[in-house]
Order: C-alpha cells, then structure tokens, then sequence
C-alpha cells in the first residue's frame, strides 16, 4: 500500500537507507583508529621505508598485491593473524588493495632473507619458477632523493634524524622497496608468537625407501632449492648437506615454525607428510 503514496515511500526509502548507512559506515568511522585501537608495537616508517613505499605505489603493485589478511580460516593459515585496524595507523594512503593476482604482502617482513627479495624483484623466476610477476630490476639504477623525503617525513609527521636523511644518500630505489617490505607486518611481531611448540617425540613416520626419497628430492627441488642450492650447497640459505647433523625432530621443527627473522619462511602448509619426506631426503644426504 506505500507504493501508491510516493511521498512517504521515498520518506521511508531514505529513512531505511539512512539507517543502514549510519550503522555500516559513519559508527564503524568512529570506532576504529581511536585509542583503544592503538597497537603500541606499531611504529612510524623510517625514511628508507617511506621512499620505498612512494615506491610500491608509483608501480602499482598494489594492482596485484593486497595487504590485508581477512579474518578467515585459509588466509590466517597461508599469510597470518588477521589485520587489526591499528596496524594501518601510520599508512597514508592506506593499501590494503582488491586485487590478488600475487599473494597478500600484509605479512611479508622476515618471511624472506633481504637477498631473496633483491633476487625476486630483479628476476621473479629465479626464485618462483611459475611466477608472472614482471621484473623490477631498474630499480638498481635509481636513486632516492633525500631532501624530497625529508619533505615528506615532514609532511606525514613522522620522526627522523638528520642522520637518518643523509644515510639515504646513494641507497637505490630497489633498497628502498625491500626495506619497506621487510617492515610490513613485522612490528607485531607475531612470527615469533606462532611458533608451534612441538610437545612430546618426534617420530618420523617413513623408512628411508627409494618411493619416499624420491618424492623427497621432488620437494626438495621445488621448495628448498631456490635458497639452499639444487645440490644442497647453500645460496642464499646456508648449506644442507651436512644437515643429518641437526636431527630429524629438530628439522622438523625448523620446517614446521621456519626460522623467524632468520629469513626462513615456515612450511607448515605443506602438511606433516611432505615435511616428514623433505625430512628424510635431507637424512639420507652423506655429509
Ligand atoms: C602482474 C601482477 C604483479 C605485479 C604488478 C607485482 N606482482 Fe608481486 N607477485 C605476483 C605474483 C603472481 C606473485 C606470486 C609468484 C611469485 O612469488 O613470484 C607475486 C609475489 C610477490 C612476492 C612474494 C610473496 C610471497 O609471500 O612469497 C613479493 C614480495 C612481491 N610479489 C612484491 C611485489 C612488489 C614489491 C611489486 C611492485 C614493485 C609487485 N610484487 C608487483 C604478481 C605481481
Ligand atoms: C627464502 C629462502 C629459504 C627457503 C625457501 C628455505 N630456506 Fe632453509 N634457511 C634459509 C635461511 C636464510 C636459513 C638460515 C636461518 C638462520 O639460521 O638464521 C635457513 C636455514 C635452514 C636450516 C637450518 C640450517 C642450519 O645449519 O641450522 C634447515 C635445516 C633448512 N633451512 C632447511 C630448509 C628446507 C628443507 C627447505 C625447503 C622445505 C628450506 N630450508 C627452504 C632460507 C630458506
């Protein structure tokens, strides 16, 4: 019956859309990023970092990249917590992205040794044989202005030192975007707060037989070799090849959790199997 009187019906509309409005947009507006959101572990950009965000931003990786972990199951497995609004404190503009032709980068710092990023950026597939991000390597041939960064600290408000400004000079525009990953997400530092602690013996579960060791190499190849060397001879992680060394339930470990700050990334999506095969590929190797 409110069809046929248009007046109220578009009075009541708006009143209904008002509501809605208010409630999905203006409260949450004044809910997040007050005090009580405040992450005190979360620090402004140093001035490498915020050139090399002005970076990010000028070639648009936020065209690929999100950064923002969703609170859902298989995102905090694969990337880590969830993003807290006061993780986004000091992001102006924010980036957290729609898009995820690459994975999310909210959780990047120290899952990668810087080397690995230098590497990446230059030539993704010397690292990710699949992968179809572009190569960044002109990077390297460009520099960071400082008088314009020291601009812009002054702008945002972020502290910094004269010192600070004058170590930029002659850092390349590629430092300066690895310097920046390497702080997204690290100041919670919750890689430390996700190690799993193995309780109990560690048993592995497979006989060192021709099937297991092959797969092994396999995963081996495909998950380890880009850092560690297709021989085990180490690259940009140490060399492996006397890994029998360490111990199988402490290889374990260092696969499941990885190796925090350390620059090795955790394993542990790869599941219990793998890693038990990847386990016994490395136990087999003679020194
Ligand atoms: C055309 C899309 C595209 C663009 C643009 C792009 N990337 Fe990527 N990126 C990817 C894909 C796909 C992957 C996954 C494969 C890989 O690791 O190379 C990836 C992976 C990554 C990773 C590794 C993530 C992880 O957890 O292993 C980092 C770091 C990264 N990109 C940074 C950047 C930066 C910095 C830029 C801008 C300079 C950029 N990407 C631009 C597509 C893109
Ligand atoms: C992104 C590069 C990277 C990848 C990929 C990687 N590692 Fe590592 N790994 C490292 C680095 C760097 C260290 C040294 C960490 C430290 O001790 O601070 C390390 C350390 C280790 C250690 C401890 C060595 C020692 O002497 O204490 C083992 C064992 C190991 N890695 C095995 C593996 C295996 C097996 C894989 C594949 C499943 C793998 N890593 C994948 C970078 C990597």
């Amino acid at each position: 019956m409110w069809e046929r009187r248009p007046i109220i019906f578009l009075l009541l509309a708006t009143a209904a859309i008002l509501v809605g409005t208010i409630v999905t947009m203006v409260l949450p507006f004044a809910w997040v990023n007050t005090e009580k959101d405040r992450i005190e572990a979360v620090a402004p950009y140093d001035a490498l970092q915020l050139a090399g965000r002005d970076v990010y931003i000028r070639e648009g990786c936020n065209n690929c990249h999100t950064q923002t972990v969703r609170p859902l199951v298989a995102e905090v497995i694969r990337y880590g917590p969830y993003s807290k609004s006061g993780e986004f404190r000091y992001d102006r503009p924010h980036l957290w992205g729609s898009r995820r032709t690459g994975p999310d980068l909210a959780r990047i710092g120290g899952k990668y040794p810087d080397s690995w990023h230098y590497h990446h950026l230059e030539d993704p597939r010397s690292m990710v044989p699949g992968s179809n991000m572009p190569a960044y390597q002109f990077l390297e041939t460009r520099t960071v202005d400082p008088a314009f960064t020291r601009k812009k600290m002054d702008v945002l408000g972020f502290p910094y030192t004269d010192e600070e400004i004058a170590a930029l000079d002659g850092k390349t525009e590629m430092d300066a975007l690895v310097a920046y990953l390497q702080k997204l997400g690290a100041d919670i530092g919750w890689r430390e707060h996700a190690q799993v602690q193995v309780i109990g013996e560690l048993v592995n579960p497979y006989a060192p037989d021709p099937d297991v060791l092959s797969e092994g190499a396999r995963l081996y190849a495909d998950n380890c070799a880009q850092c560690h060397g297709v021989a085990l001879d180490g690259d940009l992680g140490p060399e492996l090849t006397g890994a029998r060394d360490i111990g199988e339930a402490e290889l374990y470990r260092d696969l499941w959790n990885g190796i925090p700050d350390g620059g090795m990334p955790s394993f542990s999506t790869l599941g219990q199997k793998k890693i038990w095969k990847i386990v016994t590929f490395l136990m087999s190797q003679e020194p």
